[in-house]
């Protein structure tokens, strides 16, 4: 009797086991906070397209987007790219080199007129006609303005292709802009800002694409909400030591080993939109992303705040109270998400200017904990209990 998973996904996945890439297919589906069963439709639909091909172009960068894609697992990327996707060009990882490689993009491009995903790492420099970032004896931006428009998509992976990322900063002695800029305005350019940014915001995207043939919903800065709707600060471990006005003041001190928010030590968490505590990186477990290691956020994915604002500068305070709950102010009393609860707003005051430990009750803190916990969101809990499987003994183990 066939089984069910090979009813919906075909065999030629080569490497990625079927049941790995559903899985896959299924965390991918609740991080775009799509209803579970979509995970099947995604797998069904990507497995059932020839390969995709994808242009992957790089100016002015690092390598570390491109790292950061390669050391993810659960599948890995690797094993992704090789089976699932046609990558066919991409300097650090194509195995042609020189004028072998430059002929293979342009027959790829040649060939799959609107059907190629255009990917770009690294900002593009627009001084002096571009001359500081030239592949193949051409400028990069030359190369990216004839191929774009013949792309069926255009994703810009990391922050300096996104919005300029460290080359841009000051002086900006190269031009250097983002693809979107470089470009003219003239495409939407879907941007997945961070240095590097997570590889599971760059796949969910890819799948997204090539399962629906859309873009996926965008923020105004050409996000994908599904990745950028909501700030750190809300999905923070550490939320409830702020709403506390518990403090790290130095490293090492007794607040960073006990775990306390790190603002007075420039965490710019409360201006930054990205899902970092709730997709972790390196599929190492809990607190596996700069707060939960005890680093400040810098805000490497938000222009005007990563390679902009002095590391140990404060944070400006966008937003104080979890999302998506709705607050009805009752005469000083704050009624929180339509309930019956009530409790003193966590906006009602200023943790930061307190004194050490001073911001609210314990009750409060518990309970704005609760309440940060359950704006997480069902797409990261699902993640979570999708690596976990209960044992004979009904115990949870992780899975790999
Ligand atoms: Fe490197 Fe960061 Fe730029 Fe990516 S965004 S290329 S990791 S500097
Ligand atoms: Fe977390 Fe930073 Fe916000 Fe503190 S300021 S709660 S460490 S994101
Ligand atoms: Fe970057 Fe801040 Fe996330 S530094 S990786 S946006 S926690």
């Amino acid at each position: 009797m066939k089984d069910r998973e090979s009813d919906l996904v075909p065999r030629h996945l080569g490497l990625v086991s079927r049941r790995d890439f559903l899985k896959f297919c299924t965390i991918a589906a609740a991080g775009m906070g799509l209803p579970l069963g979509m995970g099947a439709k995604i797998a069904e639909a990507i497995a059932s397209l020839k390969r995709p091909p994808v242009i992957w172009l790089s100016g002015q960068e690092c390598t570390g987007c491109t790292e950061a894609l390669l050391r993810s697992t659960h599948p890995t990327i690797e094993q992704l790219i090789l089976d699932l996707i046609s990558l066919d060009y991409h300097e650090t990882l194509s195995t042609p080199s020189g004028h072998l490689a430059e002929e293979a993009r342009a027959k790829s491009i040649a060939e799959n007129k609107g059907k190629f995903i255009l990917v770009t790492d690294g900002s593009i420099p627009l001084k002096d006609g571009g001359i500081y970032c030239q592949v193949a004896g051409r400028p990069v931006v030359d190369i990216l303005r004839e191929t774009a428009p013949q792309a069926m998509a255009v994703i810009a992976i990391g922050s300096c292709a996104s919005w300029g990322g460290i080359p841009s900063a000051s002086p900006n002695p190269t031009g250097a802009v983002s693809t979107a800029e470089a470009l003219g305005g003239k495409f939407t350019v879907i941007n997945i800002p961070g240095c590097p940014p997570n590889p599971y915001n760059f796949l969910s995207t890819v799948l997204y694409l090539l399962t629906f043939k859309k873009l996926p919903e965008l923020d105004d800065k050409a996000r994908p909400k599904f990745a950028y709707r909501r700030l750190i600060h809300e999905g923070c471990e550490r939320r409830a030591h702020f709403d506390a006005g518990r403090f790290a003041l130095e490293f090492g001190d007794d607040g960073h080993r006990r775990g306390w928010c790190l603002y007075k030590l420039g965490c710019k968490g409360p201006e930054t939109y990205n899902n970092c505590p709730e997709q972790l990186f390196g599929d190492v477990g809990p607190r596996s992303w700069p707060v939960g290691t005890g680093c400040p956020c810098f805000g490497c994915s938000e222009k005007g705040v990563g390679f902009t604002k002095p590391i140990p500068e404060q944070a400006s305070l966008a937003h104080f109270t979890p999302a998506g709950l709705p607050l009805e102010d009752e005469g000083g009393k704050v009624r929180v998400g339509g309930g019956q609860l009530r409790l003193t707003s966590p906006t009602a005051f200023a943790p930061i200017e307190a004194a050490q430990g001073h911001g609210v009750t314990t009750a409060a803190v518990g309970l704005a904990a609760g309440l940060a916990g359950l704006a997480l969101g069902a797409g990261a809990v699902t993640a979570m209990k999708l690596g976990k499987e209960k044992s004979d003994s009904g115990a949870e183990t992780k899975k790999d």
